[in-house]
């Protein structure tokens, strides 16, 4: 079975160190999580894989790192003081407010109540930059990493000399001051993003639009997404944000229900040409085949890396009979899991062995992320390893250490177990690990 709730997901979570609640003993803030020992490394493997595909193996797309905190003119040009609102409404009786768009009887969900009005909402986080806090030293916090990418794109041209069609991207995080946040890690007022801007010419958007719609689906089952999770929903005209053309969201199968996990969208040359004209630089490209300056058009993957990391965690998550008792899972792909290998000593009380399984991990350590346990019986140690989907166990026994010198390797998913020497399973690991490369 391969279904999980909510709940379950939130406790295996906090149980095994996915994700915390954020400043949990003072009783959390609101929609904020902390990503755990495992958690961590598993948001990075995401990142990564993203980075390596996007970037590295590309000879088309650079990244960047830009700083959160712009010059405040950026939001203004960009259109996100005046546009990037949500409706809001209060209850007039219990005082609670709602993003109108998610009230389906025109009361309050609360209490019954009476609504006001609806009012947009600006959902940037405001502060103030230095000591003085004035209207003048207003600054927010971005709410996308694109417009980095955006009032960079001069400097990126002039220092890679790169043809259209090229790309930029980043990951970093982004903040919204979301009115209703929720469901565990998928809306939250902090989180990361992996944005990339591809930049072409007028006139072969639509084609590249296609093809990026494309791309971020098949990345998404690469990594071991089920296609039956996973669905493309273009916006429909009224849906559609201030810059964009025509946006498709690549949605999954979250236990709550469909949500979007990343939106692809033709920007046009809209945030371009408001750049140019915002702060009077010419962000032009010069096209050697026409000897014309054009604008680029943009087109945009944007994805979450929060709301990746959740659904690689709902998707990997199985239950099943082993022996009749309950094995739950989670079936990684081999590049996600936050833990590749487990060395495991057979019996903890003796010296012997524990020494070579200590060696043993810390040898494959220095390559392959490999934990050692030896707190409980193999039996536990096992099942501990499967429910935060460690790849391979490795376990050194009695034999190992008085007869062959070899280790049994216990594969997650089949749980076939071989015997091989202990100087081999270092190249043993890497060649499954890198089988793809
Ligand atoms: N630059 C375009 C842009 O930001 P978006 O659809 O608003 O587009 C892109 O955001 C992605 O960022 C979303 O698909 C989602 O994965 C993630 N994201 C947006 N708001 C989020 C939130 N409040 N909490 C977690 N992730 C969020």
């Amino acid at each position: 079975m391969s279904t999980v709730s909510m709940d379950e997901l939130v406790n295996l979570c906090k149980r095994r160190g996915f994700i915390f609640q954020s400043s949990e003993i003072y009783g959390g803030l609101g929609s904020t999580w902390d990503y755990g020992p495992l958690g961590v490394e598993l948001k990075r493997n995401v990142k990564e894989a993203w980075w390596r595909d996007m970037v590295a193996t590309r000879d088309d797309i650079v990244g960047i790192d830009a700083a959160i905190l712009m010059h405040p003119k950026v939001w203004e040009v960009s259109g996100h003081v005046q546009n990037f609102t949500d409706p809001l409404v209060d209850c007039k009786s219990c005082k609670q407010r709602f993003r109108a768009d998610d009230i389906k009887d025109s009361v309050c969900p609360e209490c019954g109540g009476e609504l006001t009005e609806a009012r947009q909402f600006n959902c940037m986080f405001k502060t103030f930059m230095g000591p003085v806090e004035d209207d003048a030293s207003i600054v927010y916090l971005r709410p996308e990493t694109a417009q980095g990418i955006f009032v960079n794109f001069l400097n990126v041209l002039q220092a890679t000399r790169k043809k259209l069609p090229f790309g930029v991207a980043q990951i970093g995080k982004s903040f919204r001051n979301e009115i209703t946040p929720g469901n565990f890690t998928f809306r939250t007022r902090e989180f990361e993003q992996m944005e990339m801007e591809y930049f072409v010419m007028p006139g072969t958007d639509e084609q590249w639009f296609k093809y990026w719609v494309n791309e971020r689906y098949n990345w998404y089952v690469k990594y071991g997404i089920r296609p039956e999770n996973l669905r493309l929903r273009p916006h429909s005209s009224e849906e559609l944000s201030f810059y964009s053309k025509s946006t498709t969201d690549i949605e999954y199968k979250f236990p709550f229900g469909w949500g979007e996990l990343e939106g692809i969208a033709n920007r046009t040359n809209y945030d371009l040409k408001r750049h140019s004209e915002g702060s009077g630089k010419d962000l032009t490209y010069f096209d050697e085949a026409t000897k014309q300056h054009i604008i680029p058009y943009v087109i945009e993957p944007a994805a979450g890396a929060d709301r990746a990391a959740l659904a690689f965690l709902a998707d990997a998550y199985h239950e099943e009979k082993v022996r009749n008792e309950k094995r739950v899972v989670l079936r990684f792909h081999k590049d996600i899991a936050p833990i590749k290998a487990a060395v495991l000593p057979l019996l903890r009380n003796r010296p012997d062995i524990v020494e070579t399984a200590k060696k043993l991990a810390h040898d494959l350590q220095k390559c392959i992320p490999t934990a050692y346990d030896d707190t409980a019986s193999i039996g536990r140690l096992y099942r501990r390893q499967d429910e935060v989907g460690t790849l391979w166990c490795i376990t050194v026994d009695v034999q190992t250490v008085e007869e062959d010198h070899q280790v049994t390797v216990r594969d997650r998913d089949t749980m076939e177990q071989v015997r091989i020497p202990i100087e081999g399973v270092k190249a043993y690991l890497r060649d499954k690990l890198e089988s793809e490369c």
